[in-house]
């Protein structure tokens, strides 16, 4: 029943409104009040393994490397780790520095794509402990790994990955809190409240969607810029993989072609590319890069360009500086990648709908990509 439409006109916009309910999914039975821990059994990696460990190298493709990205940022900050994240068909073409002491993590919705195979199969030959995020039970990725990690998102149907996305940015953060804390690093209160803002989330997520669904906004944005031939998407810091993963949505299926970069970089190459005819998505929640992403926001109105902007709800200087609010509700930083990602989402999928696309089936892709 839970791969039915229902309702919905599409599978990407049912699996997109649900996210409320998949969040609560993927958090049901990991966030242990009583003892002040997450839990992660199926993980099979003890406090001892997780002491001897030297780094963590993600391996993904498409929205799984984006969310890979983001969990990099959790990683380091939380657990201290050095984590490096690579397309699976980069690494298993390059001879990569892997082996004991090492965590490969995989993170793949399907469990089936075949470079992110491969790279866990080379990694487990050079002897990493591997890992993988999989919301397919009893996927390939799931069998060959040492340990799982399941996103309990539910089926996912829509060809441009919307809800394992988000899952997989929470297992991430759960991850992180894990081995963070198996090191030593965080205190009880600290993980106390990272627990508080987890069981936050989807409810947060939901109030967001349910707003959306609600009024016709997201469809009049759509009318506006469907029409446009590009895109830029600029993020810095926890919200640049989310810039990654907003133009890759837009590509996929609206077929308009979307870049995503780091804001910081936009000085070295994009900004010439800024005019009337090429507006810009800022993602830019009120964190510690904040003031910097501003200033970009001035460099695109400077040159003419129309920004639309990623913000929190209410956010008086982007009510100001930027053509289009696309709000988020106020958030822990850690969380807000994750609500930023869905205004993206929802503007894709529209954009899409206006264009006439079959959001569904986008034209050459395929939901799992299980040959070379
Ligand atoms: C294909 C899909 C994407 C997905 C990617 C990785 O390209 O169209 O939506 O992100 O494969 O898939 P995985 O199942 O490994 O996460």
């Amino acid at each position: 029943a839970t791969a039915e439409k229902g309702t919905y006109v599409h599978y990407m916009q049912k699996e997109i409104y649900e996210q409320g309910r998949s969040l609560t999914d993927t958090l049901r039975g990991r966030l242990d009040f009583e003892h002040g821990r997450v839990v992660l059994d199926s993980l099979n990696l003890s406090a001892a393994q997780v002491q001897a460990l030297e780094r963590v190298t993600i391996v993904a493709c498409g929205t799984s490397y984006y969310a890979g990205l983001l969990g990099k940022h959790y990683i380091e900050r939380l657990a201290r780790l050095p984590v490096e994240v690579d397309y699976a068909s980069e690494f298993r073409y390059r001879e990569p520095v892997i082996g004991p002491g090492h965590l490969a993590l995989a993170i793949t919705q399907s469990g089936e794509t075949v470079d992110t195979l491969a790279a866990l199969e080379e990694a487990q030959a050079q002897g990493a402990f591997t890992a993988a995020i999989v919301n397919v039970v009893g996927s390939q990725a799931a069998r060959l790994c040492d340990g799982v990690i399941y996103m309990q998102a539910g089926p996912e149907i829509g060809v441009a990955s919307t809800k394992a996305f988000t899952a997989s940015a929470v297992d991430l953060l759960l991850l992180a809190i894990y081995l963070g804390q198996a090191r030593g690093l965080l205190s009880a209160s600290a993980v106390m409240t990272l627990l508080e803002e987890l069981s936050r989330l989807p409810g947060l997520a939901g109030e967001l969607l349910e707003a959306a669904w609600q009024g016709s906004y997201y469809r009049e944005l759509a009318g506006r810029f469907a029409h446009y031939q590009h895109f830029l998407y600029l993020g810095r810091g926890l919200n640049y993989p989310i810039a990654r993963e907003g133009a890759l949505k837009l590509k996929e299926i609206s077929y308009i072609h979307a870049e995503g970069y780091p804001a910081g970089e936009m000085k070295h190459g994009p900004i010439a590319l800024i005019d009337h005819q090429m507006p810009t998505m800022v993602i830019a929640p009120r964190d510690r890069v904040y003031d910097k992403m501003i200033s970009q926001v001035e460099q695109v109105k400077a040159r003419g360009g129309t920004v639309l902007a990623v913000a929190e709800a209410g956010d008086p200087i982007l009510a100001e500086k930027a053509d289009f609010l696309l709000p988020v509700p106020p958030s822990h930083e850690l969380l807000a990648p994750i609500l930023a990602v869905l205004p993206l989402q929802l503007f894709a999928y529209e954009v899409a709908v206006h264009r006439g696309v079959d959001v569904d089936k986008p034209r050459n892709l395929a939901k799992s990509v299980t040959v070379e």
